[in-house]
């Protein structure tokens, strides 16, 4: 059955207050297009075209206005509300139905991945059975899912925020699982935080011996957005890399147009409503060669 696309993008932002007061943090832009373009550009790299986004009650509508049904990205998108900010595995059992037994990839609306072989390693990650984790060796990993692996590769522990790590390996927010996610995440119980924890969703392919781990390596770029300093880093490389080569960083309609999803012709179209925008541009530029060369 093919994997299908989840990108949790709820939460109450409260690192980035005043600004996410009346907003949600993945509508806001990072450099040139809404954050959420970033989770969902990788998901579309996986070659997920059936992608679920989860937002709160208040934020849903404009998720909607944003993304509509997908066609213009080439993808089908349904929505679903996150009623409270109860932990990220809650995201598999609100999608049950949506899943209805197929296998997923989780991606956090608010992480940024970049990187020459992403998308060889997001298709080869959705291949794999039972469940497969990420890991980024960080500067300081005590702000995140920390896992230990061992020389060959196996997974040895997870914690989550460790304030003594045991590695200098993160884990990034995109998580792939088997077909059993809701189930298992229905039988966990709330941290000492109060929110069920996506590493203890993992724990139990890990007792079970169907969790794998990858590392991304140094030619990757894992960025997370959640607070002012790490949103203007991510904007200024957005902006370092696309200028320096001309090319954009989760253009989602250059992806589709990739993936055979879409044509020059439907390209120019979602150009013209896009206005005089560098995005628009872009697309105009796209079509044009499109349909030079199809
Ligand atoms: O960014 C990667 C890290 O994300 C991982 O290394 C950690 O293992 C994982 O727990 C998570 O840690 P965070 O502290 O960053 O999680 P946070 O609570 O900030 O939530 C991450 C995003 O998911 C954020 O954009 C808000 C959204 N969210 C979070 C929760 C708990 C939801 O939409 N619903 C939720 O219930």
């Amino acid at each position: 059955m093919n994997r299908k696309g989840i990108v949790l993008a709820g939460g109450s932002g409260t690192r980035l207050h005043p600004c996410t007061s009346s907003i949600s943090k993945q509508l806001l832009p990072v450099f040139d297009k809404p954050m959420i373009y970033y989770p969902l550009s990788v998901l579309m790299l996986g070659g997920m075209r059936e992608v679920l986004v989860i937002s709160t009650p208040r934020d849903l509508p404009r998720f909607k206005e944003l993304l509509g049904d997908g066609s213009a990205f080439g993808v089908e998108f349904t929505y679903a509300e996150q009623a409270k900010p109860e932990g990220l595995p809650q995201a598999f059992t609100i999608a049950e139905d949506f899943l209805s037994g197929a296998p997923s990839c989780l991606v956090l609306g608010d992480n940024l991945f970049y990187g020459a072989r992403l998308g060889e390693s997001i298709r080869a990650a959705s291949q794999a059975m039972g469940a497969t984790l990420f890991a980024y060796h960080v500067a300081d990993v005590r702000a995140y899912g920390v896992i230990e692996l061992d020389a060959a590769g196996h997974v040895l522990s997870l914690e989550e925020k460790p304030p003594q790590p045991r590695s200098g390996y993160a884990v990034p927010g995109i998580y792939f699982f088997d077909e059993r996610a809701s189930k298992f995440a229905a039988s966990l119980k709330p941290s000492k935080r109060g929110e069920t924890e996506i590493l203890d969703l993992a724990r139990c392919y890990l007792e079970d011996g169907c969790l794998r781990a990858e590392k991304f390596g140094r030619g990757t770029a894992w960025l997370d957005t959640g607070t002012a300093e790490s949103l203007l880093d991510a904007a200024s490389f957005v902006h370092a890399i696309q200028s320096r080569q001309g090319l954009m960083i989760a253009c989602l309609e250059e992806i589709a147009l990739h993936q055979g999803w879409l044509d020059a012709v439907s390209l120019e179209a979602r150009a013209a409503s896009l206005g005089k925008s560098s995005y628009g541009h872009y697309l105009r530029r796209l079509a044009e060669a499109a349909s030079a060369n199809p």
